[in-house]
């Protein structure tokens, strides 16, 4: 596939307005981003190059229809991708969540996509500073980073835009590198 597929769940449109953003950010070579609940594990699996993001809901679980989303999203998507041969596959994750309001949890959906590409052989690239968030603790964390790009709309929304386009360039390249013709 020689674009770069962009993935996400969401329950009140914020992950996907972020996806939106970095699809413009990379321009043409970016597909158009799909909800997970709209999509199917064929049509995520054929790119080489993908960008999943995933909103935080409940307690250690992907966000679906046990925390209230109707139509379901990752934690409904995911059996159909469990176990899933990812070597070759370079992904780039990213999170939403609200630090002021859950400093316990924050983000903590993200550690599930990333322990599911780890454990399918995918270089997971993107690890992100925790430096200039404020919050006690995150399951995200993996040997002081994030292991992918946080954004929080509700408390720090003025370092979105830049927050994405450092992580954009940063990475773009490894993202590019899966591109075919
Ligand atoms: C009921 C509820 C539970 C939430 N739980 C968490 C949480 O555990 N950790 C966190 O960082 N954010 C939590 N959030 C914040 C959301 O992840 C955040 O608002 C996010 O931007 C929502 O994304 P969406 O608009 O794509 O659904 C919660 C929000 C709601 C409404």
């Amino acid at each position: 596939m020689n674009k770069i597929g962009i993935f996400f769940g969401t329950n009140s449109g914020t992950t996907r307005l972020m996806a939106k953003k970095m699809a413009k950010l990379l321009g043409d070579v970016a597909a158009k981003p799909l909800n997970i609940n709209r999509t199917t594990a064929e049509e995520l699996l054929q790119y080489d190059a993908l960008i999943l993001g995933t909103a935080t809901y409940g307690i250690d679980q992907l966000p679906g229809k046990s925390t209230d989303i109707q139509d379901g999203s990752w934690e409904d998507f995911m059996p159909q991708l469990a176990g899933k041969d990812l070597s070759g596959k370079v992904i780039a994750l990213y999170g939403l969540g609200d630090q002021e309001k859950y400093p316990d949890r924050f983000a903590h959906s993200l550690i599930h996509l990333y322990r599911w590409g780890v454990a399918g052989g995918a270089d997971v690239v993107g690890q992100w500073s925790t430096e200039g968030y404020a919050f006690k603790q995150s399951p995200a964390v993996v040997d002081g980073q994030f292991v992918g790009l946080v954004l929080d709309q509700q408390s720090q929304s003025l370092l979105t835009e830049a927050r994405l386009s450092a992580w954009i360039e940063a990475i773009k390249p490894a993202l590019l590198a899966k591109l075919v013709g």
